[in-house]
């Protein structure tokens, strides 16, 4: 798991710096799927189809703007980021079997201040889940961290995707919202391994889905950013797996 991780987080700042106005998503997912083969790793998410959604038509996800998470770079070759855009660019490698699960929101040239804002956000709040995480603490103590500091600044956060287990397969067991009360759920033990990947929105945390049935934007078309770490709970406290 370190070492997917590790290799997810270099993915990721391979990519930033494409991440220009004039870039397409296709060419940030192209790079992306040679850079992970180069690399003797593949890609989760191309062709990940878990029951009732259609195969997922790329190799990362890239969601611009309203788009609150797993938006598709393959079927719009059409797109091209915009000076002012917000991107979160989310990878999953499998290396030798395992998972290394990382997002980060992107500024596309110089985005409105309140843009900025969202994003500076949105990753301190993931930060502020991490760090309640240790041996006999709650996964509701993640999500009320992350919860308060997200609405004391003015900002929603989604419920209807959460964090997850994640080892051999993408998707486990335990859930992790991204909301919630203090000294509630299940008990964090040494060992496990799971994502924090909090969405917060402008405005309303309600969502819609697109007709590609992956696509998540925003009902009100207001901007939304996300950042996401995979994380190992240690006897001490806790290991960040997705650091570069
Ligand atoms: N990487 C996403 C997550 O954090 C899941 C993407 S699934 C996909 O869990 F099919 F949309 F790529
Ligand atoms: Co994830
Ligand atoms: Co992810």
């Amino acid at each position: 798991m370190r070492r997917a991780g590790r290799l997810a987080a270099d993915l990721l700042n391979h990519l930033e710096p494409m991440v220009q106005p004039g870039v397409s998503t296709q060419a940030l997912n192209d790079e992306a799927e040679h850079w992970m083969q180069a690399r003797g790793a593949t890609s989760a998410t191309l062709g990940y189809a878990p029951p009732g959604y259609p195969p997922f038509r790329g190799s990362i996800c890239t969601s611009v703007n309203e788009v609150v998470c797993h938006g598709i770079p393959i079927p719009n070759p059409q797109q091209i980021l915009q000076d002012g855009d917000i991107i979160n660019i989310d990878v999953t490698p499998i290396l030798d079997g395992y998972h290394g699960d990382t997002s980060k929101t992107f500024l596309v040239g110089n985005p409105s201040a309140a843009a900025r804002t969202l994003v500076e956000v949105t990753q301190e709040s993931m930060m502020r889940g991490i760090a309640e995480i240790r041996p006999d603490a709650r996964i509701g103590d993640i999500g009320a961290a992350i919860q308060e500091y997200a609405e004391a600044s003015g900002f929603s956060v989604v419920r209807d995707m959460v964090g997850h287990g994640i080892g051999r397969q993408f998707h486990t067991t335990p859930e992790i919202p991204h909301y919630g009360k203090r000294s509630s759920g299940l008990k964090l033990r040494p060992g496990m391994v799971f994502t924090v990947e909090p969405m917060l929105n402008a405005g309303s945390c309600d969502l819609k889905f697109l007709a590609d049935r992956w696509t998540v934007i925003t009902k009100d078309k207001k901007l939304s950013a996300q950042f996401e770490h995979t994380v190992a709970v240690t006897e001490k406290g806790v290991e960040i797996l997705t650091l570069a």
